[in-house]
């Protein structure tokens, strides 16, 4: 039931901080800031040579992130498909590779056919599945399972956000297992996921703003959707969910693709959101920020206090998020972005939780 929603997709976003809460607790012990997962692996993470990441929609988005972290923290090298390309490319998987699949069903066709495939091939299938009673689930040799709870909204939110809490704690365990942390670091890391819940519920307190932000919006005809690093798949992610609910025309781009192409879209009607906490990468996103302007394109920022001191361009709105450690800025980051994207179907009026055209689940290819 929607408890007193409008619709489940609110209903949702308004969960993440309790259901990421709960993926939390299944990953990470608090006590010791360590990350323990909560099934032995078959394998050593010393020996994984190559690791594969593959599912569709916003799971790939997922897997997007979850590849930064795999790279960054266990100096993994991660190839990253969507499932519908995977399962006809031929990858060539070798014996004791790591495929991992991410699906909230756990009943994609794609995804499925993906995970087939790599264990015809010898790979070792690691599935981060919500259902665990699914077909992913079950054919797969290890199931790290998202804590969300049933996902009804057709548009995947809860799904997401813990998705990329299992990746960034399986992230931080191949760190450890490979030596590529210290204690000190894990220790660190830990503390920062430990804060996300309540990242998200500080995030969740934005919504009266973004509401108003949305009846701007909703007057667009496209949005373009520029993040560097980490927010460069939350870039797509937002894009993906202002599509499929608000029929609105959105893309994703990298920041830094910007003056490769799509920069000739911007003018003064094409509303441009960037996803910009302030990190290493941040004055390169104002620069590209600097060229949109420049166009007269209006900026939709969300940054956090100090990115939004630095950044001194004339945007038309800054959404400013919590402080917090960069590594996991997404997580927190998706709040606004699917706030976002709900808030604008729903001026737009469409049918939010069950957009046109769209399944919940896709069973067949
Ligand atoms: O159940 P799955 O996670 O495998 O579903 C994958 C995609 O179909 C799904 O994420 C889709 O892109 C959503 N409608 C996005 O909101």
């Amino acid at each position: 039931d929607k408890a007193n929603y409008r619709h489940f997709m609110a209903k949702e976003i308004h969960e993440q901080p309790e259901v990421v809460g709960h993926t939390l607790a299944r990953y990470v012990d608090m006590a010791t800031e360590r990350v323990t997962l909560p099934v032995k692996l078959p394998f050593d993470f010393k020996d994984i040579q190559r690791v594969s990441i593959t599912a569709c929609g916003t799971a790939s988005y997922a897997g997007f992130i979850g590849r930064y972290w795999l790279e960054r923290f266990a100096r993994l090298p991660v190839e990253l498909d969507v499932a519908s390309e995977f399962r006809y490319r031929e990858a060539p998987l070798r014996k004791g590779d790591l495929a991992i699949f991410i699906s909230q069903s756990g009943e994609t066709a794609d995804t499925l056919a993906a995970l087939r495939y790599a264990k015809a091939q010898g790979a070792h299938t690691l599935s981060v599945v919500n259902v665990p009673t699914s077909t992913i689930a079950r054919e797969s040799e290890i199931v790290l399972q998202t804590v969300a709870g049933p996902e009804i909204g057709v548009a995947s939110t809860k799904a997401f956000t813990c998705q990329l809490m299992v990746l960034a704690s399986l992230a931080v365990a191949a760190g450890r297992a490979r030596g590529e942390l210290s204690d000190a670091d894990e220790a660190k890391l830990v503390h920062g996921l430990v804060e996300i819940p309540r990242l998200m519920s500080e995030a969740l307190t934005i919504e009266p703003q973004i509401e108003k932000l949305a009846r701007e919006l909703s007057k667009s005809r496209d949005v373009l959707y520029l993040g560097r690093g980490t927010s460069y798949p939350l870039a797509l992610e937002g894009a993906l969910k202002l599509k499929e609910i608000s029929y609105i025309h959105a893309e994703g781009y990298a920041a830094g693709e910007l003056k490769h192409g799509p920069i000739a879209l911007i003018d003064e009607h094409m509303p441009v959101v960037v996803i910009a906490p302030y990190d290493k990468v941040f004055e390169k996103t104002v620069s590209n920020m600097q060229e949109v302007a420049a166009r007269g394109g209006k900026i939709i920022l969300m940054t956090d206090a100090k990115g939004a001191a630095e950044a001194t361009i004339q945007s038309l709105v800054t959404i400013v998020m919590p402080d917090m450690g960069a590594a996991f800025a997404p997580i927190v980051y998706a709040v606004p972005v699917q706030l976002l994207a709900y808030h604008t179907a729903v001026v737009m009026g469409t049918d939010v939780d069950q957009p046109r055209n769209l399944a919940k689940s896709v069973t067949v290819e």
